[in-house]
């Protein structure tokens, strides 16, 4: 288990969760570009660390998947999340254990959950138990130790985060799932988005920063689970 408790939610500013899944979407819409070249009706998916749901409403209604879990440790979100799925066949579950949830998946993803974890090496064995053999879990991952902006964003967060950061480094992630016996792989995001500049910004100081953290240092990970 990575820690015992539930929260709330993960922002200690209410109306900034609710914000966060808007300010995501462009990002989700890519990370499903890059991940998905298949039929998804015969697959079931999870996406751990879920929030208020944004981004298994937005897989669903690209491509249209058999069943889906999102789990999340702030119980807050998960309500919500419940209260937007709509007819989508998606549960939405309060929890840290993807291996608790008793099913596997074909895929498994999640945006910017690992550096709120304390332990990798529990994660990926999690996550391993809860993918089916040749099963892929594609993690996207900006904040991490080996981010040109990660010094000034790990303090900016740590004011709204309600649990701890911990810095990663892109290499531990990476050992941590191939120790665990995954095929890793990893590329850019490489958002091909306009992204709104905000002139001021705590998180990019220069637009140069901006750019640079969504061409280069933000990234997905592939992780497979061999067959
Ligand atoms: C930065 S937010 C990202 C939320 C969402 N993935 C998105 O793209 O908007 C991180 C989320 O991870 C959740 N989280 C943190 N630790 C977790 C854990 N151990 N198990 C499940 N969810 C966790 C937080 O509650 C929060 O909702």
């Amino acid at each position: 288990m990575q820690r015992s408790s539930i929260i709330r939610t993960w922002n200690r500013n209410a109306a900034d969760e609710e914000a966060m899944g808007a300010a995501h979407a462009p990002i989700w819409r890519r990370m499903i570009d890059v991940s998905i070249h298949e039929d998804l009706r015969q697959s079931t998916i999870l996406d751990y660390g879920c929030n208020q749901g944004g981004f298994l409403r937005m897989l669903h209604d690209r491509h249209p998947f058999q069943s889906a879990v999102g789990i999340d440790i702030a119980r807050e979100s998960v309500a919500r999340a419940d209260l937007l799925k709509g007819y989508r066949p998606i549960e939405y579950k309060v929890g840290e254990s993807a291996a608790a949830l008793g099913r596997t998946f074909d895929f498994a993803f999640s945006h910017e959950v690992l550096y709120l974890l304390p332990d990798l090496a529990v994660h990926a064995s999690d996550i391993k138990a809860a993918l089916k053999p040749g099963g892929t879990y594609v993690a996207a991952m900006g904040c991490h130790k080996d981010s040109a902006v990660w010094p000034r964003w790990r303090k900016v967060i740590a004011e709204t985060s309600s649990i701890p950061l911990y810095d990663h480094s892109l290499d531990s992630v990476a050992k941590a799932f191939s120790d665990a016996g995954f095929h890793v792989a990893v590329r850019p995001l490489d958002l091909d988005a306009f992204m709104p500049v905000t002139v001021g910004s705590e998180y990019f100081p220069k637009v140069v920063d901006q750019l640079r953290y969504y061409s280069q240092d933000k990234v997905l990970f592939r992780f497979v689970r061999a067959p």
